[in-house]
């Protein structure tokens, strides 16, 4: 149904910039995004502060039962992927213009709370580029820096992994050429400041390439970062992604260097974007998609289980384990069908030897409510269910 749907993604504000997300030729379940630029984050924080009043109905709404029918065959498996399973996203934070910016400020607490709900990792998306000079060397702010390892020894101290990707680096979107050195320059930065943590701080090296950023640029850098950091950093998991938002449907055009087999892929699952993304302020039009239900009829869910298996196909024949590194439902969507959405998402990746962080902790998708301080009940259930 996505195959040549058109939507331009057009930005609705001003100011910082900052990923939205929009569909245009997308073939069936893969989510191609469109990173525009606006603030999505004064968006997010709009949103965190109507949490719970977000679909008010005027008459009680009949929930159609899931369909529970079992997949015919089971679904085969994607190479290993060892130290992560279950994570969540500490998203609109440190990727924000300024953290707290989009309402969300880490606090020790949190780290916590993840560990205790049994999440075994945390990505922590950072905004390297708002804070590095524009000219060579390209010096990272000194503070900004004690900041994120504040963050990173956090996670590390309680023994969760810690994802560090590069997030919100508008610039190289648009223009990929253009900014290759300095996207290189950071993580030479990086790998150098981080070589002597431990090897459970993962790098990303770069949040959701867009359409705009060729193939062929692309997997040039890619090579060069993985140069640089592997001279520092020989045995550090790498997590990398395609082009297109990091959608399943461009994981073939992803080149990586054979011997390496540190290598994590990870692809981003919000498909169909008309439900996990209805009323996104950051994507226009999607006022239009409110109301959309995932209920789980059979077809729904074979959407999913087909879009999983293609993911899968790719690892297996490459060789290389895969991490769902976002996926999740705005919270402008009925909680009773995000639940199960998310749920079904989860499990499905799980049966494939896929791991994943869901998108994301505290904000607009949060699974925890950080006012009342406790989670989402429904949602961590969904993610990960008592007992399991
Ligand atoms: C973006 C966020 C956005 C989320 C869902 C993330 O990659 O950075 O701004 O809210 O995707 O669209």
């Amino acid at each position: 149904m996505w195959g040549g749907l058109a939507v331009l993604i057009l930005v609705l504000f001003t100011g910082c910039s900052s990923p939205g997300r929009g569909t245009d030729n997308v073939a069936a379940g893969t989510v191609k995004v469109e990173e525009s630029t606006l603030s999505a984050g004064s968006s997010n924080k709009d949103v965190q502060s109507t949490q719970n009043t977000s679909v008010q109905d005027t008459k009680p709404e009949e929930i159609p039962p899931e369909d529970d029918s079992q997949e015919a065959v089971v679904p085969q498996k994607a190479p290993k992927c060892e130290g992560i399973s279950r994570g969540v996203n500490l998203g609109n934070a440190l990727e924000a213009p300024q953290e707290g910016a989009w309402g969300v400020v880490l606090k020790e607490s949190y780290f916590e709370k993840i560990k205790d709900a049994g999440f075994d990792f945390v990505r922590i998306p950072v905004r390297w580029s708002g804070h590095a000079s524009l000219e060579a060397p390209y010096e990272i702010d000194a503070n900004f820096l004690k900041r994120v390892d504040w963050a990173v020894e956090q996670a590390l101290s309680r023994g969760l992994v810690a994802i560090l990707d590069m997030h919100g680096y508008d610039e190289f979107m648009q223009d990929p050429k253009g900014e290759e050195k300095r996207f290189i320059g950071l993580w030479k930065q990086l790998s150098k400041h981080y070589a002597g943590y431990p090897d459970k701080l993962y790098f990303e090296l770069l949040n959701e390439p867009t359409n705009n950023v060729p193939g062929d640029v692309w997997n040039n850098c890619i090579s060069g970062a993985l140069k640089i950091i592997r001279t520092t950093n020989p045995d550090r998991y790498i997590v990398v992604g395609p082009v297109s938002w990091n959608g399943i449907q461009q994981l073939y055009s992803l080149s990586l260097p054979e011997k390496d087999k540190k290598i994590l892929v990870t692809y981003h699952y919000y498909s169909p974007m008309e439900f996990t993304h209805q009323g996104a302020e950051w994507v226009q039009g999607s006022d239009s998609w409110m109301g959309t239900a995932w209920t789980g009829t059979a077809a729904e869910k074979a959407a999913v289980r087909s879009d999983f298996d293609l993911a899968v196909e790719w690892a297996r024949s490459n060789n290389r384990p895969l991490l769902m590194g976002e996926f999740g439902a705005y919270s402008t969507a009925k909680m009773v069908y995000r639940t199960r959405w998310t749920g079904f998402a989860a499990r499905e990746a799980e049966k494939r030897g896929i791991a994943w962080s869901y998108w994301e902790f505290c904000a607009g998708f949060g699974v925890y409510d950080s006012g009342a301080g406790e989670y989402r009940q429904e949602l961590i259930d969904a993610l990960i269910p008592p007992g399991k």
